[in-house]
């Protein structure tokens, strides 16, 4: 009986691993590569073990693939012998550095059915990887892997244990892929906002039709938006949507869709009125701001796939009279060189490059690596007013790998030559050129001098006049180490020889602005003896958390900036441009008031819709505190106070409405120093999620972003141990339609 029982046992395992035999593709066990194909110089004729790799975790058994990891030039691939589809899943470990260089496929009939790339935290780990094939059970199939590395874009692929089973093997990520018919304008992949991102990519004919791989953040529990893909051009034609790291039970993987129409969402609560905003997506940094045939033109760094920072494209944007912008499609985007980050425009208008006269020219930083570390400069140009810029064959024009920190290129047309003016880590570096093309390093500008606690970014060197002699101010953006924490904007004011930087003697670090949310700030080439200034309106310690559903970020008012004396030393002032008085209409002026405590007016506008400004002018008696609040019918109130013992200017936002979405955002007031006057005039210019202040004439301005629930439509004016008189009280909306 016993012997009998064994026998059926024995039986029952032969079958059980000769069926298990059957399901494997290959484990490299043997310690040898079998069948596979090896074409290139990516792979060895061999399998690799502990012996050869040590630090690499995570493969089943003693054998395992990997393509040489030298950081030199590596392409080549290696494809399996052709193996019948069995079973619903194709599993597999596979690990290496997330790329676009490096990626295992399926192919049916030497057809890509299905690409995987290297998922996890941790390149050096395998981790599984699932593909469902059930729909091609019965068909031969081939697997293959490729790599193609080089100095630039550096990285290794990591393959074991591909096997056949019916259920998935990846314990949580799997790819997506689908092959849609590009039907409508718009394809919308639906994405929930988080800091966790995945790869797309949409295949036609064999090529990305996004460029280069694109992070989203895929919409798993939630839809947040839809990501708006025009893919009018493919209409008829078959796209595969290739998406990485998402499971399948996820939202995305069904919610997919085409429309014809896609309304840009302008209605959410914190959507700016009169401001520059993004009509979808993230924004950063302005750039590329030129004038140009009356108009005004500004690129942005952009992410046209989400709301957080990633995938940097330059976005555009137009307006005629500063107030009211109208977005375009994107013009630059990301390519073998890299993401397209900070950088400006000018105007050729003696052709001095060859593109033309008067084309448009953008000067921007190409950023590739795990972390940006490789930073070129690269140009772009367009011949028809700024709707396309077609990138210089020849790029990169500028690049010194010794820097990791070397970017945002502010170019101006400087006494017959063209100077750049380049974020060298610490340091401002000045080039010189003759055609755009050719770079001569000048000198560099900042050891010992200002503010050092952060990196040192986006430059711009200003030629301004005070009291009818020529001086220049040099912008210097730092992050981290702004006076309220995260990012600011330092300056310094002195001569340029033609080479040199030379700052003046003076008490360094200086503040261009005294509030919390004006970053990385340039102005505008090609207006003639005006220096025409945007911020980016946010800081990098909250500015991915801000709370807006389809676009987050925009751009400060337009200042003009100018050299002034502030009754203590010169200083660079900022007022608000012209063109935004114009856009003001006066609705009321009010009774002036003295307030030895409290004095309010309780509605500022009927109907606000929360784009206004309110000018008035404090004159304090006696010295102590006072100031104002914004208040809004739920009692959030945004406090901005001046305390001429301590000679600052604050503002409280811990009760200014939303605040919770970041912890420093409210954790403690904004305060700067302020100069002890007779009076402050103040002009305030509200909208959706800001409060820019500007103060007599230049002498100070606070740029703040405030998030109410609903719109402040109350002021209120405090004194405390002091009193003061408001006068000149004049309430304006501002016109955004
Ligand atoms: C400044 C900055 C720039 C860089 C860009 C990237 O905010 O860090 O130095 O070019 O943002 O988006």
């Amino acid at each position: 009986m016993q012997t009998r029982y064994l026998g059926l046992l024995m039986l029952c395992i032969t079958l059980l691993s000769a069926c298990k035999r059957s399901a494997l593709v290959d484990d490299f066990e043997d310690g040898s590569l079998g069948k596979w194909i090896v074409e290139g110089s990516a792979f060895a004729h061999t399998p690799a073990t502990k012996a050869t790799c040590p630090d690499i975790f995570g493969y089943k058994g003693a054998f395992f693939v990997t393509s040489k990891n030298h950081g030199t030039t590596v392409h080549g691939q290696m494809t399996s012998s052709a193996f019948v589809i069995k079973k619903d899943y194709i599993n597999f470990l596979l690990g290496g550095t997330s790329s676009p260089s490096a990626y295992v496929e399926l192919l049916i009939n030497g057809k890509n059915i299905v690409t995987a790339r290297p998922v996890g935290n941790n390149q050096n780990v395998l981790n599984w990887i699932s593909w469902n094939v059930s729909k091609y059970k019965g068909q031969r199939a081939n697997i293959r892997i490729v790599a193609d590395f080089n100095e630039q874009r550096k990285g290794f692929i990591l393959l074991d244990q591909i096997e056949m089973g019916n259920r998935a093997k990846s314990s949580y990520l799997e790819s997506y892929s689908d092959c849609i018919q590009a039907k409508k304008k718009w394809l919308l992949i639906p994405a929930e906002d988080s800091e966790i991102s995945s790869l797309l990519s949409i295949v036609n004919n064999n090529h990305n039709i996004l460029g280069v791989e694109q992070k989203i953040t895929p919409a798993r529990t939630r839809i947040d938006y839809y990501v708006p893909i025009d893919i009018s051009n493919f209409k008829g034609q078959s796209l595969t949507i290739h998406i990485s790291g998402v499971d399948k039970k996820d939202l995305i993987c069904k919610n997919i869709c085409q429309e014809d129409e896609y309304t840009f969402k302008y209605d959410e609560p914190y959507r700016q009125l009169w401001h520059m905003t993004p009509h979808f997506g993230w924004a950063n940094d302005p750039n590329g701001m030129v004038y140009f045939n009356k108009t005004y033109h500004i690129a942005y760094q952009h992410n046209p796939y989400g709301t957080r920072h990633n995938n940097m494209h330059w976005g555009y944007a137009v307006s005629k009279d500063l107030v009211h912008w109208e977005n375009r499609p994107l013009i630059i985007a990301p390519d073998t060189l890299g993401s397209i980050f900070s950088g400006s425009s000018i105007v050729d208008v003696n052709n001095t490059a060859g593109f033309g006269e008067n084309a448009i020219i953008a000067i921007y930083t190409s950023a590739v690596g795990n972390n940006y570390e490789r930073q070129r400069q690269c140009i772009a140009y367009s011949t028809d007013y700024g709707r396309s810029f077609i990138k210089h064959d020849g790029n990169p024009i500028l690049s010194d790998p010794s820097r990791i920190d070397f970017r945002d290129p502010k170019v101006s047309w400087v006494n017959n030559q063209w100077i750049m003016s380049l974020a060298t880590g610490q340091t401002i570096s000045f080039f010189r050129s003759e055609d755009l093309k050719h770079w001569e390093k000048l000198s560099e500008f900042g050891e010992g001098t200002g503010s050092h606690k952060g990196i040192w970014e986006c430059p711009d060197l200003i030629r301004l006049s005070y009291k009818g002699q020529e001086k220049w101010v040099l912008l210097v953006s730092i992050n981290p180490g702004g006076p309220h924490g995260g990012s600011a904007t330092q300056y310094f004011i002195g001569r340029f020889d033609g080479k040199n930087f030379i700052a003046d003697t003076m008490d360094y670090p200086l503040w261009l602005d005294a509030g919390a949310d004006n970053y990385a700030g340039v102005t505008f080439n090609n207006i003639p003896d005006k220096a025409v200034f945007i911020g980016w309106m946010s800081n990098w310690l909250y500015s991915n958390e801000t709370p807006t559903f389809f676009f987050r970020n925009g751009m400060t008012m337009p200042r003009e900036l100018f050299l002034k004396h502030d009754g203590q030393k010169v200083i660079l002032a900022s007022k608000p441009a012209p063109d935004i008085y114009q856009a003001c209409n006066l609705i009321t002026e009010e009774q002036a008031m003295k307030i030895n405590d409290v004095g309010s007016i309780d509605q500022l506008l009927q109907n606000n819709n929360g784009a206004y400004r309110i000018d008035f002018t404090l004159i304090p008696r006696g010295n102590g505190k006072f100031g104002f609040k914004l208040i809004n019918n739920l009692n959030e109130h945004a406090d901005f106070m001046i305390d001429t013992n301590e000679g600052t200017i604050s503002l409280d936002r811990s009760k200014s409405g939303l605040v919770s979405f970041h912890p420093e955002f409210a954790r403690k007031p904004i305060i700067s120093s302020i100069v002890k006057k007779n009076m402050y005039k103040m002009e305030l210019f509200i909208d959706k999620q800001s409060a820019e202040l500007f103060i007599n004439d230049g002498d100070l301005v606070f740029t703040n972003t405030l998030f109410p629930a609903t719109v402040y439509n109350k002021i209120q004016w405090v004194a405390e141990n002091c009193s003061i008189a408001v006068e000149n009280i004049k309430i304006y909306r501002i016109n955004s339609n």
